[in-house]
């Protein structure tokens, strides 16, 4: 018989977050947190200053890389997520990009459809060419055990930045185009999906081993606005990314998706969901387990307040997944003023000791 022909079964992951995104148990969850690298820790901010400004951080390999493994170092995470920002694709496309002190992301705002054209998503990787270089450098420094996740931003919470110019609460703008103009929408998600593939796959080539997509403003749409420009994108994206590196888990993170997550990581093909902090634990356990594995949930402010609220908040959710394909994380990104003490507290917690006073 010919050996050649046969496809070599594919290896056990001895990664903990790949172990548990195969499906594969595990005597505790493994922990990353979004946002880990970043201003609540001093020696990100004593780098970022030196870098001048965040893109220069995002933009500079060597840098990029320290922040990411800054975490991994004090913490010991079982995952280390490239740093960089999910604005980076508009800039990529030609989109003006500023970081303004407590201002946030300022956009050049796309004011009509006939403005789509200037977006080029051939030309991206010119420009993105160093997020790639960080990927490797991260890559080779990692330990063995750590999981190099990369990511992107999903099409429509870009969007929602790329038309309304800045961050916003009403996000008015984006939903008059899904509303009133939803040709022209389509026309900037397809665009956007394009270019996150592509990204996603160089990431990928560079040594990202899992991807995750933010979708932060997945919960602001009505139903079928929400099935037509957060949900479809995402599937188009990770079919294709499968398409090309079928061994590589996507995480999917709807914020605020609340009933649509039921039935979401099988309309995706997403391997994972990330739940944010609303999200019933029961609800998700007996709603999307054991069919998906689950990466949440705790409030992030919980993490600000410490001691005992969060040691309870953090023994809920790991009683409420044990023994099930749970990834420990936040519902959402860690916030500047958390003190690093009960960061320590939390790892604690979740690798198996007690909290400290
Ligand atoms: O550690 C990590 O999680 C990796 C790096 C990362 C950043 N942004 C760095 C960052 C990731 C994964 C993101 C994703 C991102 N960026 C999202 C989706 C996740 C979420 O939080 O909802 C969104 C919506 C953005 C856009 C963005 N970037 C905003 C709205 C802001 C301003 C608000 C803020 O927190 O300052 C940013 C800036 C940003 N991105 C910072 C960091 C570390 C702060 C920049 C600084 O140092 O001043």
């Amino acid at each position: 018989m010919a050996q050649s022909s046969q496809i070599p079964s594919s290896p056990i992951p001895v990664k903990p977050l790949l172990r548990t995104l195969a499906g594969l148990p595990s005597e505790r969850p493994p922990l990353w947190l979004m946002r880990q690298a970043g201003r609540y820790l001093p020696e990100y901010r004593e780098l970022r200053a030196k870098a001048g400004s965040f893109l220069d951080l995002c933009y500079t390999p060597e840098l990029a890389a320290e922040v990411t493994l800054q975490p991994i170092r004090r913490f010991g995470f079982d995952a280390a997520i490239l740093f960089a920002d999910i604005l980076l694709i508009p800039q990529a496309l030609g989109q003006g990009l500023a970081f303004k002190e407590n201002e946030g992301p300022v956009l050049d705002a796309i004011r009509g459809a006939a403005e789509l054209t200037r977006l080029n998503p051939q030309g991206i990787h010119g420009r993105l060419g160093p997020v790639y270089e960080a990927v490797a450098l991260i890559k080779a420094a990692l330990p063995p055990d750590c999981t190099l996740i990369g990511f992107a931003g999903a099409p429509w919470t870009v969007a929602t930045y790329m038309l309304e110019g800045r961050g916003s609460t009403d996000h008015a703008a984006a939903k008059t185009w899904a509303f009133g103009n939803p040709e022209a929408l389509s026309r900037l998600i397809d665009i956007l999906v394009e270019a996150t593939v592509a990204y996603l796959g160089r990431q990928i080539e560079a040594g990202a081993e899992v991807v995750q997509l933010f979708d932060t403003w997945a919960g602001v749409l009505p139903e079928a606005e929400f099935r037509r420009f957060c949900l479809e994108p995402v599937r188009r994206i990770i079919a294709a990314v499968k398409e090309k590196y079928p061994g590589v888990p996507v995480i999917a993170f709807p914020r605020g998706a609340g009933v649509l997550l039921d039935g979401y990581a099988a309309a995706t093909g997403a391997d994972a969901l990330g739940l944010d902090y609303t999200v019933p634990l029961g609800w998700a356990r007996d709603r999307l387990w054991p069919k998906t594995v689950v990466q949440g949930n705790l409030d992030p402010r919980l993490l600000v307040v410490g001691g005992q609220a969060m040691a309870d908040g953090v023994h809920r959710l790991l009683q409420s997944f044990q023994g099930r394909n749970h990834i420990f994380n936040l519902g959402h990104g860690i916030v500047p003023e958390t003190p690093v003490r009960h960061v320590e507290d939390l790892v604690r917690l979740v690798k198996g000791s007690a909290v400290s006073a």
